[in-house]
């Protein structure tokens, strides 16, 4: 055994050991590491805002959330000199170790004060095998909000995604009108072809990069073309298949958030004022049913902020509507119920609730080396010294081996537009001897083990089918008219039966893609094919079977979107319109992943700032404002 090996064995049994007892890693081992990483990152990054202008009784702007849409939303309007924006967040500024990529898993620990632990209600349709039936829903509780601790995929998703959402009644949302906002965020640092250039940004403030290319990812994609799909730019035209390379937002060897890219080189403006460490409680209306300002809780007071122009509430897809319930807006009925004063009926608020689907614990063993080696890889004193002298190498940008891949497993609809996506990564589950990872997804600790110990420890890797398109459909509604309690999440997962049979074909084409030779021949993959004790009882690899494992094993992937639906004043279900303005009032919009009418085929964060993008620029031409403000003006011709 290397000695680096059995440093990374010593730690990891460690770290195991500290999680065993849940929660001793944040009072124990996390400080240390944060002080070393400190020292490692650049100062240039991770230092609180400027907080020194005191708070102001008014504002023009008030940005309700400073999370990934938020920080864009808040850059861009400050822009304009002469108004004075503020942006208020619950979370702080994100740890250290948010921004080093290689520490990716770190961000996800199951009791990081960078997330919100949310839980779902028990889901009646599937998640059998997750404590209580519950979903862990984190989501991120930071400034930057998800963009600061996800998983770093940047992806813009399928052009027929945003020329669904224009088909329903919503103009300007279709995809040749949103491409340039995405390009306006970009800057794409990395190989270029020229067929496809003119699909990447290059100047934008955020940082995109292509990931690395390891074995396991070239198996993958190799797979990919025994089974017949094409490997393409993952940005080009047409995207479907196994794409020649990811793309990840990170800037200089350390993650680019929206925090990081667009909240923190605009924090010296005079204009903007950056509150984080505050939570905002309530809208507070006027008497023309005007959002006129904020109540917000700060350092344990209660105070009222006042909006002279507008409220955009950027709190993300549970958070948006959860505010706009407690402040009046939503369903009458709803509202009455909890004797909230109703300022308008909006039937729609919380509802439409969607998400990715992942099923969890598909895994396959493979030669000696393969997870031991990535870990080495990322965590060697080699590695952590070119890190530190040039923010390059393995710990500059997320696993070489965590691949994305698209396809369309139902027989029915656009053969170009997916209906699934596969993530592979180089370690599975079982890998961390269930110290972690049952935790971080809210598995039962006893079911985990017993499908899963035969493999603890062992190399491998899984492969994730994720349903991009459920019809499935869930809500978010009041627990309590108290502003300070939690919502009721709903997802309502796997309820539409055709969501199981999506997943059952996705569970089908992997076991084919992990048989290709790809695999077979230059790993010894084998698929871990122990039964799921729970569907022990189906036909082996029968559809039953792979139902059965469905309901059991599927949970949420986080990318929770769509409970403030934008529509057409026709649509009942309707809570925005195109301008992304609440209806029933006036001086409110929303400005988050709650807009999307429908889902989108790709990770959710890079389609939110377009959103965020596009959002300042509408509010900007709703205010009048000269054209040299506004984006689209300049980019017309
Ligand atoms: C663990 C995880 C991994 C992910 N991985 C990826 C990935 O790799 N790629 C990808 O594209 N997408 C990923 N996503 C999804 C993506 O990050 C989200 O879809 C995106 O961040 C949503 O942006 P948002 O602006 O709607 O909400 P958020 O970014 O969640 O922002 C909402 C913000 O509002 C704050 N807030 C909430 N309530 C209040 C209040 N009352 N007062 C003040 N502030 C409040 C929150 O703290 C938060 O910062 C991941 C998400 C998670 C949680
Ligand atoms: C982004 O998602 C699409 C599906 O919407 C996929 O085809 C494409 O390859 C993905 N791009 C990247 C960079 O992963
Ligand atoms: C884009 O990123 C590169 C690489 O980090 C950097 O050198 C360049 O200045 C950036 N461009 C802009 C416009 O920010
Ligand atoms: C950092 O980069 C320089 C220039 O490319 C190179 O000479 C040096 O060896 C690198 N340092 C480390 C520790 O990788
Ligand atoms: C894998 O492929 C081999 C031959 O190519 C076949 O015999 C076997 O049944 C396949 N296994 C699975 C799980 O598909």
């Amino acid at each position: 055994m290397r000695p680096t090996l059995r440093v990374t064995r010593a730690l990891l049994t460690n770290y195991g050991t500290m999680m065993a007892g849940r929660g001793l890693i944040l009072s124990g081992m996390l400080p240390l590491l944060r002080l070393l990483l400190l020292a490692v990152i650049n100062n240039s990054v991770h230092k609180d805002y400027d907080l020194s202008s005191p708070l102001v009784s008014k504002y023009d702007f008030i940005v309700v959330g400073g999370g990934t849409a938020g920080c864009v939303v808040a850059a861009r309007l400050s822009e304009v000199g002469d108004w004075k924006v503020l942006v208020v967040e619950a979370g702080q500024p994100p740890p250290p170790e948010t921004y080093v990529p290689a520490l990716l898993p770190m961000s996800f620990l199951p009791n990081s004060p960078a997330l919100w632990h949310y839980r779902s209600t028990p889901q009646k349709h599937g998640l059998k095998n997750y404590v209580n039936q519950e979903a862990a829903m984190m989501q991120g509780r930071a400034v930057g909000g998800g963009s600061a601790v996800n998983g770093y995929i940047y992806n813009r998703s399928n052009r027929r995604d945003y020329d669904r959402w224009a088909a329903m009644g919503n103009q300007g949302w279709d995809s040749a009108s949103i491409l340039p906002y995405f390009l306006k965020a970009e800057n794409y640092s990395g190989p270029l072809m020229s067929s496809t250039e003119k699909y990447y940004g290059r100047s934008g403030p955020l940082g995109v990069i292509p990931g690395l290319s390891g074995s396991l990812q070239q198996a993958f994609i190799q797979g990919g073309r025994e089974l017949g799909y094409p490997s393409n730019d993952p940005n080009g035209p047409e995207q479907i298949g196994f794409p020649t390379h990811g793309l990840f937002t990170v800037r200089d060897g350390v993650r680019s958030s929206t925090s990081e890219a667009y909240l923190r080189p605009a924090s010296s403006r005079p204009n903007l004022h950056i509150l984080h460490s505050a939570t905002v409680l309530q809208v507070v209306f006027d008497n023309n049913k005007r959002a006129a300002g904020v109540k917000l809780e700060y350092k344990g007071k209660v105070m009222t902020i006042g909006a002279r122009k507008e409220v955009v509430l950027s709190a993300g897809a549970i958070r948006s509507p959860h505010l706009l319930l407690v402040s009046g807006v939503g369903p009458q009925d709803h509202l009455q119920h909890h004797k909230v004063t109703m300022v308008a009926d909006v039937p729609g608020v919380g509802q439409n609730l969607h998400d990715h689907v992942s099923v969890n614990g598909l895994s396959w063993t493979t030669r000696k080396g393969l997870s031991s080696s990535t870990i080495i890889r990322s965590a060697s004193p080699s590695s952590l010294k070119q890190y530190i002298a040039n923010r390059s190498g393995p710990m500059a940008a997320p696993s070489e081996n965590m691949h994305n891949a698209w396809v369309k497993v139902r027989p029915d609809g656009d053969p170009l537009w997916p209906d699934t996506q596969i993530i592979i990564t180089p370690i599975s589950l079982a890998y961390d001897n269930g110290f972690v990872s049952p935790a971080v997804f809210g598995l039962d600790d006893q079911k985990f083990r017993n499908y899963l110990h035969e493999i603890y420890g062992r190399d491998g890797f899984s492969m994730t089918p994720i349903l991009v398109h459920p019809k499935s459909r869930g809500s978010i509604t009041l627990k309590s008219s108290d502003p300070t309690y939690l919502p009721i999440i709903n997802p309502n997962y796997l309820s539409h039966p055709d969501d199981i049979n999506t997943l059952v074909n996705g569970i089908k084409l992997i076991l084919a893609l992990g048989n290709t030779s790809a695999f077979v021949n230059d790993f010894q993959a084998k698929f871990f094919d122990k039964p799921l004790p729970e569907c022990a009882g189906e036909a082996s690899n029968s559809n039953a079977y792979w139902a059965c494992y469905v309901t059991h094993m599927a949970t949420t992937y986080v990318h929770v979107a769509g409970t403030c639906k934008m529509a057409p004043p026709s649509d009942p279900l309707g809570v925005v319109d195109t301008h992304l303005r609440v209806r029933g009032v006036s001086g409110l919009r929303v400005v988050d992943a709650s807009i999307m009418p429908s889902s989108v085929s790709g990770n959710t964060n890079g389609p939110t700032i377009m959103i965020a993008e596009k959002a300042a620029d509408v509010i900007k031409e709703d205010w009048n404002l000269a054209a040299n403000f506004l984006f689209f003006h300049c980019c017309k011709a």
